[in-house]
């Protein structure tokens, strides 16, 4: 059957690996991606697709609801798959009320959307895309389930534990078919280099510190972005309406563990003799409220909808690593201008 799905944050790094996903697998499905295009948004990383048929772009702001009101009628929207969010811990911890605006009030724009104009017809759903750490932080034992209450600490998390609020509020209240799910941190290509794995693939390339915060013995579950943006499709697409959906690969890695990986494969890749990357790393004042450790268990996904992680970590890094290699423009279109202003005030006089 075909649908009209408005996907938001599609030029983000998740969500452009799912717009592509989507727009090649479903023909019949008409892919509106609707992105404020911010620091953390970039067109270029959806060129494999963007003369496709089935794929449209609109520039727009997700908080703005007589905008987002106007989409859906335009576009007869009968599906939203929303991942437009601010996603950075840092920077909510520099700067925590974009995260409020973006996050809740942008979340509830587009419930309230959705609720104007799809009423109480049937064949249509809300799915909202979170992430583990509204779970909290994890002592050395345990997982995060489904039913773990929330315990957002930073005002990343807590923005996206009250968007998840906001979601199953419009469910429990006006009957919004809706559908969410929490997923571990994602690595892969076109992830803005502020995050660990591409800023420290960055930084070893450009031969600069690696700023390792705190002792680096925080431990985060790492997921390969194709696999969760093929878990999203299945929980579209089979998931239950109402209900949670928890994603992650069971591939814990300590920081420093991960980062000492990353730099004997960059050697290796680089032609750098073992050992050279290592030593830019460097330990610095630790993150204000950094979570100790995050762990998702995975069964439900995996019980009810088959779903499965397809890569191992290492396989995953190295085309991670190698897709970072074989397109330096994009990191240096992305982190010209204002990011580059940000990093460098944020680390001023520490860094190399
Ligand atoms: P990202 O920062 O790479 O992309 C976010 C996108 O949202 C950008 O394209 C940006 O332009 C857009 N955007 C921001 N504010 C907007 C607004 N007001 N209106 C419209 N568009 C706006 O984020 P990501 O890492 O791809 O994460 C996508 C979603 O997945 C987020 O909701 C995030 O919380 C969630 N998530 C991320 C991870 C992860 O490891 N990255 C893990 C679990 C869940
Ligand atoms: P990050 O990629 O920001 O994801 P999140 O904070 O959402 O888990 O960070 C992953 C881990 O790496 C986290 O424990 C913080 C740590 N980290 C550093 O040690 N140095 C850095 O420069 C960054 C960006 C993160």
């Amino acid at each position: 059957m075909g649908k009209n799905i408005l996907i938001t944050g599609g030029a983000g790094f998740i969500g452009s690996h799912l717009i592509k996903l989507f727009v090649q697998k479903y023909p019949n499905y008409q892919i509106y991606n609707l992105d404020a295009l911010t620091y953390a948004g970039n067109l270029e990383s959806l060129k494999d697709i963007e003369s496709a048929d089935n794929y449209h772009f609109i520039h727009g702001d997700i908080t703005d609801l007589d905008f987002i009101g106007q989409c859906f009628k335009k576009h007869a929207i009968s599906d939203v798959i929303h991942l437009a969010a601010e996603s950075h811990v840092d920077r909510s911890i520099s700067d925590p009320l974009i995260f409020i605006k973006t996050n809740v009030l942008g979340t509830a724009s587009l419930l309230q959307a959705a609720r104007d104009n799809w009423g109480s017809q049937p064949g249509h759903l809300f799915y909202h895309v979170s992430t583990d750490e509204v779970y909290g932080s994890l002592g050395e034992k345990g997982f995060f389930y489904e039913d773990t209450a929330y315990d957002p600490r930073s005002p990343y998390s807590a923005s996206k534990a009250s968007s998840d609020h906001f979601v199953r509020a419009f469910h429990h209240t006006y009957g919004l078919p809706v559908v969410l799910s929490n997923c571990s941190n994602n690595y892969g290509p076109h992830q803005f280099p502020e995050k660990l794995i591409p800023l420290f693939i960055n930084n070893i390339l450009e031969k600069k510190s690696l700023p390792v915060y705190g002792k680096g013995v925080n431990v985060r579950d790492w997921l390969y972005v194709v696999d969760h943006a093929r878990a999203i499709d299945n929980i579209f697409h089979k998931g239950s309406v109402g209900e949670t959906y928890n994603i992650g690969g069971h591939n814990e890695w300590r920081n420093i563990d991960l980062i000492k990986l990353l730099c004997k494969l960059m050697d290796q890749k680089l032609g750098r003799s073992p050992g050279t990357s290592e030593k830019l790393i460097t330990y610095v004042k630790d993150r204000a409220g950094h979570d100790m450790r995050y762990a998702i268990d995975a069964s439900k996904i995996k019980k009810e909808l088959g779903w499965e992680p397809s890569l191992q970590f290492e396989e995953g890094l190295s085309l991670t690593i190698d897709w970072y290699l074989e397109n330096k423009d994009w990191l240096e279109n992305v982190t010209s201008g204002s990011y580059r202003d940000y990093y460098e005030k944020m680390y001023e006089g520490k860094l190399t």
